[in-house]
């Protein structure tokens, strides 16, 4: 059945797009990658791997979602897509809830620390300097996510919000809370940017993060760059198949991939703009600047040390829950679309059938975080499986196939009919976006796969 929902707005389409490419992807990930893969050497091939990889794989997506005007699986379906081919749609659903198990309780963390951070528990006894340390820091990070609750009760609150804006809909949920949502994130961006690029030791951090190594450079760092820029995308996880199902006719569908690219680059690239001024600054260059430790230990360090602690801390974990929250919803949709479409369900029920299971899924996932409960699976915990699984196979394997299929086995001319808007508008890039679909990006995604066995 083809569905009649649409985003009501180019901005909103927009903003709603950049909110699910926007997320620790961006703030946690990036800033990390490139200060240890090369600095300015990696930004060039992480670039080209956006603009040249990344871009053409999310029109794809595009191409698929507007033509099928269905969920995940139902565009493949519309399309005439036999077996096989609407699998693929079926294990990008799989692969985006396993993704949407763990990442509402990333996002359940990031609202802790914008709790902490308003409340002043943070920074809580971190007056005399001797505590400003990371050790005091790591302490709070066990008492927030380290214990057996709080991370629970805050992915229940994460979840429930995610109900309550999906329950409203496509425009009146989704597009209204990216439409405030987005240039919130925007504007702290820019503030925390400013504050951080005034900072002494500012010339320091940016050398620091993109002092260009082209010794760094291997094969792994180009596999390394497409996988952060699929990852950071929301490319192979049916997310831009289902959000284009919603676009409307006229959307120009290569300018909005670009836009979405642009804008999901420059909010990393602003991200490390932000974090290694501050870093070097106070010297915590030692520490680690990866993941989890990054924005939960490093980062409250900084903050300790500058006048107005409290108002850094709040925009920072304001804007890093922003852009958890946002992501979760573009993962939930995938899902809530596919329930509501295939089974012919309102959307208040398919919204309930997708998340009421999260609270054990996730449940699962925040308690495997606590090594004493023993809940692996293969030595890794439930959280780092999903992980894995989800992001570095299936996300691959999705893209691949869904490339394969826009370039070589769609009806004839899907492409060129969608980039074009049925012929009335000019797509200069169509033949390169083809040339790309059907050969380097199956070539370099099947890459990435076969590198993970050896
Ligand atoms: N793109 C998001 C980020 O950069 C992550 C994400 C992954 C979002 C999967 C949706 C689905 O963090």
């Amino acid at each position: 059945m083809a569905k009649t929902t649409q985003f009501a707005s180019k901005i909103g389409l927009i903003a709603a797009t950049v909110g699910s490419a926007v997320g620790l992807g961006n703030v946690w990930r990036f800033p990390a990658e490139t200060q240890a893969n090369g600095g300015a050497a990696f930004l060039i091939i992480y670039i080209a791997c956006v603009f040249l990889l990344g871009v053409p794989v999310m029109v794809a997506e595009f191409a698929i979602g507007r033509s099928g005007r269905s969920d995940a699986v139902g565009s493949f379906i519309n399309l005439g897509a036999s077996r096989p081919w609407w699998a693929v749609g079926g294990v990008a659903i799989l692969a985006s809830y396993m993704i949407l198990c763990f990442y509402m309780v990333v996002a359940g963390w990031t609202l802790e620390y914008l709790i902490a951070s308003v409340s002043g528990f943070l920074y809580d006894g971190a007056g005399a300097m001797a505590h400003t340390d990371s050790a005091f820091f790591a302490g709070k990070m066990s008492t927030l996510i380290g214990s057996r609750y709080y991370p629970l009760i805050a992915t229940y609150v994460v979840i429930l919000i995610n109900a309550a804006v999906l329950i409203v809909g496509v425009q009146k949920g989704i597009e209204r809370m990216s439409n405030i949502m987005m240039p919130l994130l925007f504007v702290i961006l820019l503030v925390l940017c400013g504050v951080s690029l005034t900072l002494p030791g500012a010339s320091e951090g940016l050398e620091f993060f993109l002092r260009p190594d082209f010794s760094r450079v291997t094969a792994s760092t180009f596999l390394n760059a497409l996988g952060q820029a699929f990852f950071s995308l929301s490319l192979g996880m049916g997310i831009l198949i289902t959000y284009a199902s919603y676009f409307p006719r006229t959307t120009h569908l290569t300018r909005t991939a670009v836009t979405v690219s642009m804008l999901d680059l420059l909010v990393a690239l602003l991200m490390g703009f932000i974090i290694f001024p501050a870093v070097t600054t106070f010297s915590l260059e030692g520490e680690s600047l990866s993941g989890s430790t990054l924005v939960f230990v490093t980062l409250p360090e900084v903050f300790a040390r500058m006048p107005a602690t409290q108002v850094w801390s709040v925009m920072f974990f304001l804007l890093l829950f922003v852009a958890a929250l946002t992501s979760t919803i573009s993962i939930a949709e995938v899902s809530v679309a596919f329930v509501a479409d295939r089974m012919d369900v309102p959307r208040r029920v398919s919204t309930i059938v997708v998340l009421l299971p999260l609270f054990g899924f996730s449940t699962v996932c925040a308690l495997s975080q606590l090594p004493s409960l023993g809940l692996t699976i293969g030595g890794a915990t439930v959280f780092d499986f999903l992980d894995d699984v989800a992001t570095n196979m299936l996300l691959p394997l999705v893209a691949m196939f869904t490339c394969l299929y826009v370039g070589w086995f769609a009806p004839p001319g899907l492409l060129r009919r969608e980039v074009t808007n049925r012929g009335s508008a000019r797509a200069r890039a169509h033949g390169l976006i083809l040339f790309i679909l059907r050969y380097v990006a199956p070539l370099l995604t099947g890459i990435i796969l076969v590198s993970r066995f050896l």
